[in-house]
């Protein structure tokens, strides 16, 4: 995808969006769009303020300066139609699946009817079909991410936020996901930002990889991912997936160099 073609499909839009905790600049300048089918993957050293750019994104959290355009509609507040997976799962703990997937619906005041077809549709999309009626505490980690993953869903976002959302599952659990995750995305490809610190998730999932850096930080670097859809195991075994893999590791290895021999509190 040219990048003409990316803006003329836009539907993220972000403009010299700033934001500040107190007296520290988190980020400062960030502008950037994402395409209407396009992933968006965002790497970058820890605290450099990547949950903060997704939860300005989702509108959970006022931006202390710039703009967030998502289609038409300018963001000042949560909007329907932008939904968010996070990193520790975030699902409600005496909520069952059912309810916990069926939550977003309720919210944005679907009927009986809609959710009742919906909510198993995504429950199965995600591989849980048979665990409606379980609480988060009886499943495995990577079992409740397809629930959040499922949450997420239903509502039939136009825009989906990932915040490292495989951080908290085992190695070979994320592998399976990741996988899946893309499968569900070919089906229904949709706008996607999705955040994470592993440099090859970034590459496996990504249109784009863009790189988080400096103090306060921006995107300081953007890494076209050229590697066909859709993404099977396969691709890790393109020389062009190793490629890119080390230009994003060169990229971000710099910054962590720097961060590594930094003193606490400086
Ligand atoms: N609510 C808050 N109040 C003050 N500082 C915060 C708050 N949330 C995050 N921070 C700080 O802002 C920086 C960016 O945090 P965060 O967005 O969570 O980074 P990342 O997700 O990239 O690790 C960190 O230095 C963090 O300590
Ligand atoms: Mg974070």
């Amino acid at each position: 995808m040219s990048s003409a073609e990316t803006n003329a499909a836009a539907r993220i839009r972000v403009r010299g969006l700033a934001k500040r905790y107190g007296a520290f600049e988190v980020f400062r300048d960030v502008a950037f769009d994402v395409g209407q089918r396009e992933v968006v993957t965002i790497v970058g050293a820890s605290g450099c303020g990547k949950t903060t750019l997704l939860r300005c994104l989702d509108g959970l959290l006022p931006a202390d300066g710039g703009e967030i355009w998502i289609d038409a509609q300018r963001l000042a507040a949560p909007i329907a139609g932008v939904a968010m997976v996070f990193q520790h799962f975030g699902l409600f703990p005496w909520k069952t699946v059912y309810d916990n997937v069926a939550y977003g619906l309720r919210m944005a005041g679907a009927s009986r009817e809609e959710i009742g077809r919906r909510v198993p549709h995504f429950i199965a999309l995600v591989g849980l079909a048979g665990f409606e009626q379980a609480y988060p505490y009886q499943m495995s980690g990577g079992m409740q991410q397809r629930c959040g993953l499922a949450r997420a869903l239903a509502i039939d976002p136009a825009v989906l936020l990932m915040d490292e959302p495989f951080a908290a599952v085992d190695a070979q659990t994320r592998e399976i996901l990741q996988f899946e995750l893309l499968r569900i995305w070919e089906g229904k490809p949709t706008s996607m930002i999705f955040v994470t610190h592993s440099i090859e998730e970034a590459v496996l999932m990504g249109d784009r990889v863009f790189v988080l850096k400096g103090r306060p930080s921006r995107v300081a670097e953007t890494i076209a991912i050229d590697l066909p859809r859709p993404r099977t195991r396969a691709t890790l075994r393109l020389p062009r997936f190793a490629e890119l893999r080390e230009r994003v590791w060169s990229t971000l290895m710099s910054e962590a160099r720097q961060a590594e021999f930094q003193l606490s509190g400086g």
